[in-house]
């Protein structure tokens, strides 16, 4: 049966963690040279109804690297974008090409792709989650922390995409996950549902940042305005002010704690410049570990 990964909660512990071993040793094997063409001569076709940046140049750099092609295509390029059914859409890409990564908005999207599709299906970011890219904020907390066992997470901000996905990794990694959304943007209620039966106890939420930050080890946040909720822009900057990552509210957590975001920024907003190029921030290599976890998810599906 073809596998996908649209969400993490399709996923045990086990198997993630062994993507997340392999992402480190493409790392490795990609900085010191090391051939490793695991997709040769393979295609996959990168569909983006989204803008991008990191997860297309990522995405077609890494398959690349690892022998084969990326296709890129956009919505207003392709007959996807004009209307064609997306179950015609899965059906004849799935005839050329050897994997699809898919961004898009509703999450419905990528789940009917896959439904049609006899190839790989891949999340590359949905209105509901964005599980590449927290993958690669994990890769990134093991290499500066050795592993997320044991550690707090705090979140502060939106509950969107990436506030999801969070939710579901906390319950299935096992760590301590404390958001702090304002009322009104908390995260998605069935996903919030889900982790807190599968992993009761471990995911708070408060309107508080501080209580969020206040002795974490890992701090997390993103912009208040998603991409399509453009329009919404001014009246978030209402509802979430209090909520900037800045020094005063870092000071609350480890002395040693190290601050994850998914990017673009908007200093000001969401971060404040001196914490952003502060010296808890490991954004860039968050950035660049896209690349390697990519690989690894990719290599790990695509036969
Ligand atoms: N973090 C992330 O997904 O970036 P892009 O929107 O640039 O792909
Ligand atoms: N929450 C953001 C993430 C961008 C990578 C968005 O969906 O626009």
């Amino acid at each position: 049966m073809t596998r996908h990964f649209l969400a993490l909660h399709d996923y045990t512990k086990n198997e993630l963690d062994e993507m997340l071993a392999l992402a480190a040793d493409l790392k490795r094997k990609q900085q010191e040279r090391i051939p490793h063409r695991l997709l040769d001569g393979k295609t996959v076709a990168l569909i983006f109804e989204k803008a991008s940046t990191r997860t297309r140049v990522s995405f077609e750099v890494g398959v690349f690297q690892l022998g084969g092609h990326g296709l890129f295509m956009s919505s207003g390029t392709s007959q996807m974008g004009r209307g064609e059914p997306i179950k015609d859409s899965a059906r004849v890409m799935s005839r050329y090409c050897d994997g699809v990564m898919i961004r898009t908005f509703g999450q419905e999207i990528v789940d009917e792709f896959a439904r049609y599709s006899d190839i790989p299906v891949i999340n590359g970011l949905t209105d509901l989650f964005h599980p590449c890219q927290i993958m690669a904020d994990l890769q990134t907390v093991i290499e500066r922390k050795n592993s997320y066992a044991g550690l707090t997470f705090a979140w502060v901000g939106d509950g969107n995409n990436m506030a999801n996905t969070w939710i579901e990794a906390a319950a299935i990694f096992g760590f301590a996950l404390r958001l702090a959304c304002p009322a009104g943007y908390e995260p998605d209620q069935n996903v919030m549902a889900w982790a807190q039966a599968t992993a009761p106890g471990l995911i708070s939420l408060t309107t508080d940042p501080r209580v969020a930050v206040a002795g974490a080890d890992v701090v997390n946040t993103d912009v208040w305005a998603s991409m399509g909720q453009e329009a919404e822009q001014k009246e978030r900057e209402k509802a979430f002010a209090g909520y900037c990552l800045d020094d005063a509210l870092l000071s609350l957590a480890k002395p040693d704690c190290i601050v994850l975001h998914c990017l673009p920024a908007h200093r000001g907003e969401e971060i404040s410049d001196s914490v952003i190029e502060g010296k808890h921030s490991v954004v860039w290599d968050e950035a660049e570990n896209r690349l390697h976890i990519q690989k690894a998810i990719m290599a790990t599906l695509i036969k």
